[in-house]
């Protein structure tokens, strides 16, 4: 059984969706590497795993228990930790006493922390070295060092790591990356987001790439390396179509559409009208100009037409006749 399950999960923001029902596992001493360009829902996928935003739909399944819905505190106490984008130091407090506070959030029982900072420290030997500098005067690899130890020092089953490498120099993101590696063996599998996919791609097992809040790939890190439109970056926007499914594609085709009305929409929000035009059979355009025309549909109806209200003043249409009447379609369908 997977350490991690993760079953059409949807999460999203304000009950807007913007991931749309991954399935994604991590096996016990696996690193698995979760890809992907800006706004796919990488870090929104993590924030729903570990408790921080709300799982809308489907399960997560943690070392054999449902976690969705659960506070964040307690998934991390079973051994979940997400180390999240940015890192959240203290600059004022030391490194030792960051760990130590880190320790204390976790409940590290007292006469176990010991212990536990010296197998921390034994993995980051540079943080031993600056154990009394404050953080904020550390260098910006040793703070993210510093942001992996505190979840570390919790000795989880499962650590999530966010954009580790952001704003460091390539040579200490090896350091970094060479570090993670090691993991496993210290009995921490790792769930990995990162841009720095060929590195990433290197030290993973498996990989997962998202695509608009959609799984897009799921297989060995080794093949998605060989993949080399994937791995110089054409992923990032610039889509292969031929590569795509039927539905991606219409998806894909009703964007230039949406475009032309002069609105800037949030990526979420258009995402969510996308969906709903979906759901009921017309395109993006109909959806919008409907609720431009502040007329936004109610459900589709079993035969294919949309409910629409009685025009005013006339004289009431007769129930057959509005029955019979096909929706006017006034949008560009594609697909
Ligand atoms: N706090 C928020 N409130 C509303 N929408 C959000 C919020 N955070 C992210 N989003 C939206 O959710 C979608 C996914 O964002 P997310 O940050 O998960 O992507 P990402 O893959 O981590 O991107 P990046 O590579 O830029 O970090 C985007 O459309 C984004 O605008
Ligand atoms: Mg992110």
């Amino acid at each position: 059984m997977a350490l991690l399950e993760v079953s059409g999960m949807r999460t999203g923001y304000e009950g807007i969706p913007v991931v749309f029902g991954i399935d994604l596992t991590v096996d016990e001493g696996e690193v698995v590497a979760l890809l992907g360009a800006n706004g796919a829902g990488k870090t929104s996928t993590l924030r729903a795993i570990s408790g921080m935003i709300p799982v809308l739909a489907g399960d997560v399944v943690f070392d054999g228990a449902s976690i969705a819905g659960r506070p964040a505190e307690g998934i991390a106490r079973r051994g979940l930790v997400h180390v999240p984008e940015g890192r959240g130091i203290f600059p004022s407090l030391n490194v030792e006493e960051t760990l130590r506070m880190a320790g204390a959030f976790g409940k590290v029982p007292k006469a176990e922390l010991a212990d536990r900072l010296d197998e921390t420290y034994s993995t980051f030997p540079r943080l031993a070295e600056r154990r009394t500098q404050t953080a904020g005067t550390l260098s910006g690899g040793e703070q993210q060092m510093l942001a992996l130890a505190r979840g570390l020092i919790w000795r989880p089953k499962l650590l999530m790591i966010d954009e580790m490498s952001q704003g460091l120099a390539p040579r200490i993101v090896a350091d970094l990356f060479e570090i993670v590696d090691e993991f496993p063996k210290r009995g921490v599998s790792v769930l990995l987001v990162e841009q720095f996919v060929g590195r990433a791609l290197d030290v993973a097992n498996r990989a997962y790439v998202l695509e608009k809040g959609e799984v897009s790939f799921a297989g060995t890190a080794a093949k998605l390396a060989k993949d080399e439109d994937f791995v110089r970056g054409s992923y990032l926007g610039d889509v292969d179509v031929e590569r795509l499914s039927d539905s991606q594609r219409r998806r894909r085709d009703t964007l230039p559409a949406v475009e032309e009305i002069p609105v800037q929409l949030p990526p979420a929000l258009l995402r969510g009208l996308m969906e709903r035009a979906e759901r009921d059979g017309v395109s993006a355009e109909e959806l919008i100009q409907n609720a431009v025309a502040g007329e936004l549909a109610p459900p589709k109806r079993k035969n294919g037409t949309r409910k629409r209200k009685a025009p005013a003043k006339k004289k009431p249409a007769t129930t057959k006749s509005t029955a019979k009447k096909p929706a006017a379609k006034t949008g560009r369908r594609s697909g």
